[in-house]
């Protein structure tokens, strides 16, 4: 069972792992779909959204269903069932409608019943090598039909022996994900995982096996593995069943929930995922190693300043290890004190990292001092804001920002920053005013022209913001999240087949290593 910290870990990590594993599309786009919500969520400040009753969604809850799409529906599915072997069972078994928190499963077909007094082959691991293909699929078919019928017995244990002779003779995905549901009818969770898991593994867009696996591991308290498959499954399902929307909605909240309380708790005591750091970090624009700190500045081994530097330099790497070396090298470039003009900037750091570690006291207590020694380093009040936001208050955050901007009413991120604030509270229209300022400070940064265009899309303004992200398509074409963005919002409006290409793109990007991800 994963612990609280590792929920939200495991969303971001499993996004790593799907990109380096080149997993299947469907689970890439979920991974990165819900990962992103939840890190949005966590970032803006997730005490807020659940104080406020998790009422605040990154998007729109996903519209009913009409017959028009079911009809769309069917006509997608029409060849993919003719790729597998066409019986009537199986047709069924792929298009019902899945029950993700009953733990039943549905009735075998009538089309399933054993013919009368004819035996049922036995297969052992020993001697089904010795069948010709033709036996296998006829032993199979005949051990299926047998297996729902004792399923339909409720002769669960039959029902397993016979779908493992079954899988045995031909690994089939319907045969493991009606294996999976006998032990569904159990609660045996984790077994039913293995074998949704096989399922999946050999079809990837099969909706309820992903939607079973997603109902077990939510039984078993894993969280966001179980809101990434049914974001995956409403994703290959073009979001037109209800109740695997809800559950996305649900563990939304659910992981987000965890993830706030894990913070309020102050247990996480070491750095979350790369992504998440990435994530983080990057909401703020790169900026050149300051003046004295650069690549050619010749700084004494082992120094307060050489170990800042180095800390700086480690952060660009975007990796594990990075951040690790990097959290290291600030605590101790502070530890040192020689860090002469560059000791706010250090403590800043440091903050950041002890925040990133989840030791918020620490880290306010770091971005006090930044503050008091350097009170013109705009970057801290933002920082100190957010930190203010997930212990629900409000007042000091936009004290902070209050302050920030009085000590330069031109620092792009304070508006970026800021509207971020205004979006998690939906207001949408104060947002969209900070990123547009943010943006005529510097256009440069991605982020504020996505936000916008997200923005836009949350105030109904569709065509501004269809509008914003092609004239974004334009200016970072290189960048993937610009696919990625897009791709949701179309996927939002339907736009299903415009929305696959869009991440597609952004995968195809990735692969080749060209569409690293934005920031600046
Ligand atoms: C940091 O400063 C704020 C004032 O903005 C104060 O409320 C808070 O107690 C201080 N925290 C620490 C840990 O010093
Ligand atoms: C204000 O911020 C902008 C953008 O970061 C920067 O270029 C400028 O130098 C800052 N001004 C002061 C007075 O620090």
């Amino acid at each position: 069972m994963a612990s609280q910290r590792s929920t939200t870990a495991a969303v971001e990590d499993m996004t790593a792992t799907v990109a380096a594993t080149g997993a299947s599309f469907w689970e890439r786009a979920a991974a990165w779909y819900g990962e992103n919500r939840v890190a949005a969520w966590t970032i803006a400040g997730v005490t807020v959204v659940v104080v406020a009753g998790g009422s605040v969604y990154y998007l729109r809850p996903p519209p009913k269903v009409s017959e028009l799409d079911k009809k769309a529906k069917k006509e997608r599915r029409k060849g993919k069932e003719k790729r597998t072997d066409g019986a009537a069972d199986q047709a069924a078994e792929r298009t019902a409608a899945p029950a993700p928190m009953q733990p039943a499963a549905p009735p075998p077909p009538a089309a399933a019943v054993e013919e009368a007094g004819e035996e049922l082959p036995q297969v052992t691991e020993a001697t089904v090598g010795q069948l010709s293909d033709a036996s296998r699929k006829d032993y199979a078919a005949k051990l299926k039909a047998a297996g729902n019928k004792a399923y339909g017995a409720k002769s669960y244990e039959r029902a397993i022996a016979l779908y493992t002779q079954a899988i045995l003779c031909k690994p089939d995905p319907v045969f493991y994900s009606n294996r999976a549901a006998c032990y569904n009818a159990q609660q045996n969770w984790p077994r039913v995982i293995d074998d949704t898991t096989a399922a999946i593994a050999l079809d990837p867009e099969y909706v309820k096996a992903l939607n079973r696996r997603a109902n077990a591991y939510e039984q078993d308290g894993s969280f966001s593995e179980a809101l990434l498959d049914y974001t995956a499954s409403c994703i290959i399902d073009q979001f037109r069943t209800e109740s695997s929307a809800q559950a996305v909605e649900r563990l939304l909240k659910k992981v987000a929930e965890a993830k706030a309380r894990a913070i309020m708790a102050g247990k996480e005591k070491k750095l979350p995922s790369p992504t998440f750091v990435s994530n983080y970090l990057q909401s703020f624009r790169a900026k050149p190693l300051p003046a004295g700190l650069d690549e050619a500045a010749d700084l004494p081994a082992d120094s307060g300043k050489w170990h800042l530097r180095k800390g700086l330099q480690a952060i660009a790497h975007r990796t594990g290890e990075g951040y690790a070396e990097a959290a290291t090298a600030f605590d101790r470039a502070i530890d040192l004190d020689d860090l002469g003009p560059h000791e706010a900037y250090a403590f800043n750091m440091r903050g950041t990292f002890r925040y990133l570690r989840g030791e918020n006291e620490a880290a306010l207590h770091d971005l006090n001092t930044s503050i008091t020694l350097d009170p013109a380093l705009v970057q801290s009040y933002v920082k100190r804001a957010s930190m203010h936001l997930e212990q629900s208050n409000r007042e000091q955050a936009a004290a902070d920002f209050a302050t920030a901007m009085e000590n330069n009413a031109s620092d792009p991120d304070i508006f970026y920053h800021r509207a971020q604030l205004h979006f998690i509270l939906s207001e949408f229209s104060a947002a969209a005013t900070d990123y547009q300022k943010s943006i005529d400070l510097d256009p440069s940064f991605i982020f504020s022209h996505i936000q916008l265009g997200v923005t836009q899309y949350k105030m109904g303004s569709i065509a501004s913001s269809m509008a914003t992200f092609r004239r974004c398509i334009k200016a970072f074409g290189d960048k993937s999240d610009v696919y990625n963005y897009y791709g949701e919002l179309l996927l939002d409006q339907q736009k299903y087949q415009e929305a696959v290409e869009k991440f597609e793109t952004a995968v195809e990007m990735e692969r080749k290593g060209v569409g690293e991800r934005g920031g600046g």
